[in-house]
């Protein structure tokens, strides 16, 4: 069976439409304005001097536009964008196909590279530090190394766990940057342009009401859009206004603050069958059902910018803003818990 570690071939209609939603020059790109920034001088610099970019490494939660500001980097470059993903590569002679492949120049971005195996993220050590790959030919006694030269490329690397990754690759990117949550008036700029782009008519009460429930994520952001179209389109005269926006997400279950199902339900269980904890992450995953992973990854961050969720050396604890929130009453010591 055919497998293919770097993606060609033609895309879902969704996917297509996700795609002409993509930003694909930095002046386009909303917010994260300290990343664009230091990009700008980092691009331009590597640009006058005909040489690639560093590698830069971009992590933080889903959805922020990590993907996206690596096409960018590719475009800016003017150089050819190739993608592929951790889990994409199995074996080490994949990878090193990949990267002989590519042409001087070339932004390989990798998604999930904290999911490349040992063996594989051990090729990239020399491609990165000295573009070179070593290849073993022949077996045991009679095995010797050559070393392949590789065109000079840039390594665009994304994740969602900066934590998981190893030393010796971390330490090979030049650039490290975390992607922020997004304040609600990018984010309404960032559905006004999407808005748009979809040729749907919104009000600036209504892309503030998104803006303000999408939990500082893009993507959110731009599929309560796209939901909210539909609604606004069958139900009213087409035109988003608060109001429909406000009913949309009601039904699709997204609170005031932005909370999701999951979020509320994760507070719930801390409050109602833990006192508000401290309470361990495996045993609030176990209690929910969802991977401890994911709820690291996606539902704590927002949940602990925003106040509604501490993290203590004993575990996770809920604030009072989150009983409050969810309308409990505030039990007397909670504050105290923490410090006994
Ligand atoms: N700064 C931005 N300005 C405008 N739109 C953006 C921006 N960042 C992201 N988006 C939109 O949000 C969507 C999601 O972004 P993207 O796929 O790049 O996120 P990601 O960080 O790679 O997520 P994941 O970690 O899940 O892969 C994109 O389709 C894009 O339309
Ligand atoms: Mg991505």
């Amino acid at each position: 069976m055919e497998r293919r570690t770097i993606t060609t071939e033609k895309l879902p209609e969704e996917t297509q439409l996700e795609l002409s939603l993509r930003p694909k020059y930095l002046s386009e790109y909303i917010g994260q304005e300290d990343l664009k920034n230091t990009l700008k001088v980092y691009i331009e610099a590597a640009r006058s001097r005909k040489e690639p970019l560093d590698h830069v490494l971009l992590y933080g939660p889903p959805g922020l536009g990590k993907t996206t500001l690596a096409g960018i980097i590719a475009n800016e470059m003017g150089a050819n964008f190739k993608v592929t993903s951790g889990p994409a590569i199995e074996k080490p002679g994949e990878l090193v196909a990949v990267l002989s492949g590519m042409k001087p120049g070339d932004v390989l971005f990798i998604d999930e590279i904290h999911r490349l195996n040992r063996q594989v993220e051990e090729v990239l050590y020399p491609a990165m530090e000295d573009f070179v790959v070593d290849i073993v030919l022949g077996k045991e006694s009679g095995a010797r190394s050559m070393r392949y030269k590789l065109p000079p490329f840039t390594l665009v690397g994304a994740t969602t766990r900066a934590g998981m990754l190893t030393a010796p690759l971390r330490d090979r990117f030049g650039v490290v940057h975390r992607l922020e949550f997004y304040k609600p008036e990018e984010l309404k700029t960032i559905v006004e342009r999407s808005a748009k782009v979809l040729g749907v008519e919104i009000d600036s009460a209504g892309a503030m009401e998104i803006a303000s429930r999408s939990r500082g994520t893009p993507r959110l952001a731009n599929r309560f859009l796209k939901r909210i179209r539909d609604f606004a389109q069958v139900r009213y005269d087409g035109v988003i206004t608060r109001e429909i926006a406000d009913e949309t997400l009601k039904i699709l279950n997204v609170d005031a603050f932005g909370l999701d199902r999951t979020d509320r339900k994760l507070l719930r269980l801390l409050i109602e069958n833990y006192g508000g904890g401290p309470v361990g992450l495996e045993t609030l995953s176990a209690a929910l059902g969802e991977d401890a992973g994911t709820m690291e990854d996606v539902c704590e961050p927002y949940l602990m910018q925003n106040g509604f969720l501490k993290r203590t050396p004993r575990g996770r604890m809920a604030t009072e803003k989150a009983y409050a929130h969810l309308g409990y009453a505030i039990p007397p010591m909670q504050e105290t818990l923490p410090f006994l």
